[in-house]
């Protein structure tokens, strides 16, 4: 469903997260669609919601040694290892074309300590991206990356930095689904000044090459993604959800309240997005199944349209925490 379709009078796929409009509510995850350019011909790239660029950082990274890639069954391991051309070459390089792709541009943002995320983060804020998503989630570097999302304290300390360094960008925080205490994690981003949250990144995982007796990545661990994932990363965008409305109810909540929630893990079809929809999630990102079927998100954003029209939603609102207000 396009925004002319919508404008035809079919349903209104359209979403703002955070001041951004989105025409519908997929966004390509970070890591899985590279700048955007490397998929023309594949889908139709205009129609998507919005791209997330490949997590970059200040400096230029070669990324990890050894094996990147590893399928387990219905799931998928990488240890990338954030390789990217570093912000300057990103926005020298890439940035004018993935702005002429048409969706919403937003940028991946990770680093090593909190100086570098920080000195990122200002580079940004005077190009022509539309949001940054902090990336504090990475499993898969030495220094910073998911250290950051483990920790409450240190997640509010590295948002706070960004949205200064990054004040006329808005800033949506990618959590980690290895922290121990999720919501904590949350509400000190959302305390520091995060405009929305994505949710989740990869699970610290292990596989084992039993022919070299080895583990099968360099780092040992890498993070596991794919359908594998998706009814843990499902429950864990319902956790926040539903912890968001309590502290807006409560003393002491965030000053910006409940912020949106932008859910993904092993989404892969229409009826796996409408349930992250349903669960909370005001829009949702797809990794992994583009890489099995690069029209995925496609097909996704068109089942979605043709789910409220069969069941007379004319505002993709509706749909967002439905679970909760069933109707
Ligand atoms: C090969 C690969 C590279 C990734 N690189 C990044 C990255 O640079 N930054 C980031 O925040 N997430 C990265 N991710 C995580 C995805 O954006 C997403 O959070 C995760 O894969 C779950 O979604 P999925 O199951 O739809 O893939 C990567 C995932 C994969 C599979």
């Amino acid at each position: 469903m396009t925004g002319a379709e919508g404008r035809r009078g079919g349903p209104d796929l359209s979403v703002t997260i955070a001041g951004v409009k989105l025409r519908n509510p997929v966004i390509a995850a970070s890591g899985t669609f590279g700048y955007g350019g490397e998929y023309r011909g594949l889908l139709d790239i205009a129609g998507l919601g919005g791209i997330c660029t490949k997590g970059l950082t200040l400096h230029p990274r070669p990324g990890n040694a050894g094996v990147r890639l590893h399928e387990t069954p219905s799931g998928l391991m990488n240890s990338i290892g954030l390789e990217n051309p570093g912000v300057a070459g990103f926005i020298e390089g890439e940035l004018p074309r993935l702005r002429r792709l048409g969706p919403a541009v937003i940028v991946n943002l990770a680093g090593a300590d909190m100086a570098e995320y920080a000195a990122a983060a200002a580079l940004l804020d005077g190009t022509e991206i539309d949001m940054i998503e902090l990336n504090i989630s990475c499993p898969n570097v030495k220094a910073g990356g998911m250290a950051f999302g483990l920790d409450p304290a240190a997640a509010g300390a590295v948002t706070a930095a960004a949205r200064k360094a990054a004040a006329h960008k808005p800033l949506m925080v990618k959590l980690s689904p290895n922290a121990p205490d999720l919501a904590a994690v949350a509400r000190a981003c959302v305390n520091a000044g995060a405009d929305a949250l994505s949710l989740v990144n990869t699970f610290k995982a292990l596989a084992i090459d039993v022919i070299r007796r080895r583990p099968v990545f360099d780092r040992e661990s890498a993070g596991l993604s794919g359908p594998a994932i998706r009814p843990i990363a499902l429950r864990m965008v319902w956790d926040i959800w539903a912890a968001q409305q309590s502290w807006a109810a409560g003393p002491g909540g965030p000053p910006g309240g409940p912020v949106p929630i932008v859910g993904m893990g092993g989404i892969a079809a229409a009826g796996d997005a409408l349930e992250f929809l349903m669960a909370g999630a005001a829009a949702v990102q797809v990794g992994s199944a583009t890489f099995a079927r690069p029209p995925a998100m496609n097909e996704i954003i068109a089942g979605i349209g043709r789910y409220m029209k069969e069941n007379g939603l004319s505002a993709l609102g509706e749909l967002t925490a439905a679970a909760r207000y069933p109707r």
